[in-house]
């Protein structure tokens, strides 16, 4: 778990229960997929952050942070999207065994 957010329009990749994952601040506000790219299964990591959109780095594919859903092709399957808040100067993700993401 990541001890604190990205400065805003950045990302970081972390790896939780088991699995990677991909934390993005826009304007203060965590957002948290799994990092991998719904089109390929390459990581989103190093993706531009552009407002609600990530680019992925491989094809330049898009996806909104905030569901995960595609927004740009070749993206066109959701990538799941995680439920996360800001904790003081960290941030908790909702990542039960059975969880479902909201994708
Ligand atoms: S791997 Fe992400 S757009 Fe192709």
């Amino acid at each position: 778990m990541p001890a604190s957010l990205p400065e805003p329009g950045r990302t970081i990749p972390f790896h939780v229960a088991g699995r990677d994952l991909l934390l993005c601040n826009v304007d203060g506000v965590p957002y948290v997929l799994d990092d991998r790219c719904s089109h390929a299964r390459t990581p989103l990591a190093g993706g531009r952050l552009c407002g609600f959109l990530l680019e992925c780095p491989l094809h330049g594919g898009r996806v909104d942070v905030r569901d995960g859903s595609p927004a740009a092709a070749p993206v066109r399957r959701p990538v799941a999207a995680w439920p996360a808040r800001r904790a003081g100067d960290r941030v908790e993700v909702a990542l039960p065994a059975t969880a479902e993401p909201r994708t």
